[in-house]
């Protein structure tokens, strides 16, 4: 309620009494862990943000600047110029060359991400849900909900544990649905100005339908694409749509299951349902997709994949290639981890050259996954310019979005149950009911906040050769966002060229992620 009314008296205050106060009063509260830069820290009372953001007039640019001396989302407005400064580079807008349009940005309400979040006092709650969802939070309109458990679980289960319960006359959501997860997803829901894009993805399915009589290790579904197993599987789907729409929650998207490729290696650690994606094709054409048309949520998306973006095209060449798959599946759904082995214009490039009709969604990226690199790191800019990267890599390669995994993790990046600790945008502290923005937060928001449902990426071409990363969108009203990531150490001034509005002069600070905007009428 405090919040609201401020924002209505901001909006009646002169111009630079906005800029005064919003960046005034919502400053970051530092804390230094000794990992290169600093995490934000927020309580039940206090939390810096830059509020919702209002472009100036015409003529006039916004800067929004995050880097690895301290800087959070600071804010700072600038002239437009008619003429150019003569500056070495310039990255000129081509707002004729346009690609695909946004989707949105979000992260995963976990089990783990939900007990965090509940250790929390409720008002510390209120205001880790606010920092997301709110419009004076980073905007995110995508949260992606585990079916049942996974790795970030306290303990194993499924919605259907009756075996030989083939009409899943027992299936019933776990208490971490309904005491947890829903209402947690409801008070996102009402804290967001838009209705949340909601992305389920299963892990694996009850231990009868499988081929290894267990959840976790080497498995899939019993018989074939067209049977009893495969039926019931897909029946699974809609019994879950239909009970969280009981709740009133209801799903954008789900995808064919969390990484397929998992659960067919041998002795798989945590929950995973292997499939080919031979199998999986024809589940989707045989099971899954006539029950989603049958069901009561006939517009729901699938999306195929739900795992590691190197196995692009492969994997889309083998479901796409039967004609039936474009009857039930609208996109493919990718996870950042080893990203770096192939080049994203052969995964994700070649994918939307050859099956355009079909778009391309990040479902799933975290920091500290890697056995060289484990576990929360607080303040580690390194981990901000991994998601930027990524991200700005991902959206000049065609994906519409890009989700975070857990919303919220504690300081050792659990609880998971086996161990399988990462890092988060938001740490919680439950003992002094703190939380703890992370870099990898800001990197989020560089893009979240600004890049609207709709946003149209657009050309941006450089006068010379760069190692800025640079990613140029125009929004449903028209205003243009520049997003520039500069992890480099060469020194260069640069200017921007909108040719629709004139010349933006400006520098890339050392380590920083910049997001510019400006209005074209
Ligand atoms: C919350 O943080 C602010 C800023 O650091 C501080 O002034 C205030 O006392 C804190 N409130 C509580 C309840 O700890
Ligand atoms: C822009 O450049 C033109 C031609 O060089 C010059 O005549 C004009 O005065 C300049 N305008 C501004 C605002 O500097
Ligand atoms: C399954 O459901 C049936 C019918 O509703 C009920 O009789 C039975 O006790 C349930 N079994 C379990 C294990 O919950
Ligand atoms: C369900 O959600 C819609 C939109 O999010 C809202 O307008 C409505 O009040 C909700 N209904 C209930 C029963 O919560
Ligand atoms: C599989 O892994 C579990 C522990 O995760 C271990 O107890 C078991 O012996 C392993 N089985 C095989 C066949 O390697
Ligand atoms: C990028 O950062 C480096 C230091 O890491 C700095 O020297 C350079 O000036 C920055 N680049 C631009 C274009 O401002």
């Amino acid at each position: 309620k405090m919040a609201l009314l401020s924002a209505t008296l901001l909006a009646l205050v002169p111009f630079t009494v906005v800029v005064t106060l919003s960046t005034g009063s919502n400053k970051c509260v530092p804390r230094n862990f000794g990992h290169g830069s600093v995490v934000c820290e927020c309580n039940s009372t206090y939390c810096d943000s830059v509020g919702s953001v209002t472009l100036p007039p015409l003529g006039q640019f916004s800067s929004y600047l995050s880097n690895k001396a301290g800087s959070r989302l600071e804010e700072s407005q600038g002239q437009v110029h008619v003429n150019s400064t003569g500056a070495g580079l310039r990255l000129t807008i081509v707002p004729y060359q346009k690609y695909q349009r946004i989707r949105g940005f979000g992260g995963a309400m976990t089990d783990a991400a939900a007990i965090n979040i509940l250790s929390l006092s409720p008002g510390t709650q209120d205001q880790l849900l606010r920092q997301y969802f709110s419009t004076e939070g980073i905007g995110y309109s995508v949260v992606r909900i585990p079916m049942a458990s996974c790795d970030f679980s306290t303990r194993l289960y499924t919605y259907a544990e009756t075996p030989e319960d083939y009409n899943l006359d027992n299936f019933t959501l776990a208490p971490e649905d309904t005491k947890m997860k829903i209402p947690l997803l409801q008070r996102a829901q009402a804290l967001s100005p838009r209705p949340l894009s909601l992305l389920a993805s299963a892990w694996s399915a009850p231990a009868w339908l499988k081929t290894n009589g267990a959840l976790i290790g080497k498995g899939s579904l019993k018989g074939q694409p067209g049977g009893k197993e495969h039926k019931t599987w897909a029946q699974y789907y809609i019994r879950f749509l239909e009970e969280y729409a009981k709740h009133n929650l209801s799903f954008w998207a789900f995808t064919t299951g969390n990484e397929p490729t998992a659960g067919r290696m041998t002795n798989y650690s945590f929950q995973a349902l292997g499939f080919t994606p031979a199998e999986q094709r024809d589940w989707v054409i045989m099971d899954l997709g006539p029950a989603l048309q049958a069901s009561s949520y006939p517009d729901t998306h699938i999306l195929i994949l739900d795992d590691n973006r190197l196995l692009l095209p492969y994997w889309a060449k083998v479901v796409f290639s039967d004609v039936h798959a474009s009857k039930y599946i609208h996109g493919v759904a990718v996870h950042w981890y080893l990203d770096s082995f192939v080049p994203a214009e052969l995964s994700l490039g070649t994918t939307h050259h050859l099956y355009p009709e079909y778009y391309l969604f990040g479902t799933e990226a975290c920091a500290g996954w890697s056995p060289v690199d484990r576990g929360v790191k607080l303040g580690s800019w390194e981990r901000a310019e991994q998601y930027a990267h990524d991200i700005i890599e991902d959206l000049n390669h065609y994906v519409e979005g890009w989700t975070d995994w857990n919303l919220a993790l504690d300081q050792t990046g659990g609880p998971n149950w086996v161990k399988n600790f990462v890092d988060s945008p938001i740490i919680v502290n439950a003992d002094r009911d703190v939380f703890y923005k992370q870099p990898t937060f800001y990197s989020m928001a560089h893009f979240s906040k600004f890049l609207w449902e709709g946003s149209r990426r657009v050309g941006v071409s450089a006068s010379q050769e760069t190692a800025l990363e640079v990613s140029a969108f125009i929004r449903p009203d028209g205003s243009v966002v520049l997003i520039i990531l500069n992890r480099s150490s060469s020194v260069i001034q640069f200017e921007v060229w909108d040719p629709a509005v004139g010349y933006i002069s400006t520098t890339a600070a050392a380590r920083s992620l910049l997001t510019l905007a400006w209005n074209t009428h």
